[in-house]
């Protein structure tokens, strides 16, 4: 069966669809995309129903990466849904947690994947400039990698 991945961020307009994108253009490219059931979420509602931020989704296609996501709020079901649930930063790592109380679901931040020490927290680009996403493009790309490793395939 599937392995069930969700990545979960503040807005989930920026951080967690990239994430979600830079991970399925991986297990394509390896040919191990059936193994995976993928998606992301935001644990806030604001940006519901709409398309990742268009900086975000240029600044992934410069690397041949499709940001397709469309915005929507974890929910408790995701908790029976998901076997892995991978936060972008701190706040989210609490929310998530706080929200997944005695399930069994696992909570990993996702930058514990990432080779680079001492950085705990993909930072929020929504605010900033242009360089924002480029940095949360490379963090995250270094976390896939090591958890497609961790993962075994
Ligand atoms: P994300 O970025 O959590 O990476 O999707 C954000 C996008 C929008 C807002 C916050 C974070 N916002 O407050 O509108």
């Amino acid at each position: 069966m599937a392995m069930r991945l969700l990545f979960v961020c503040l807005g989930n307009i920026c951080r967690s669809p990239a994430a979600e994108a830079i991970f399925l253009h991986k297990i394509h490219h390896r040919g191990i995309a059936d193994k995976y059931f993928v998606d992301s979420a935001g644990t806030g509602g604001w940006h519901v129903g709409r398309p990742a931020d268009s900086r975000m989704r240029a600044a992934a296609k410069r690397r041949g990466i499709v940001i397709s996501s469309i915005a929507r709020q974890i929910d408790l079901q995701d908790f029976e849904n998901f076997d892995l649930i991978l936060t972008m930063d701190s706040d989210n790592f609490k929310d998530v947690s706080r929200l997944a109380k005695q399930t069994k679901v696992n909570i990993k931040p996702m930058l514990s994947y990432a080779k680079s020490d001492g950085i705990v927290d993909v930072p929020d680009p929504y605010y900033g400039g242009e360089s924002g996403f480029e940095d949360v493009l490379n963090l995250l790309d270094e976390a896939c990698e090591g958890l497609i490793e961790d993962l075994g395939c």
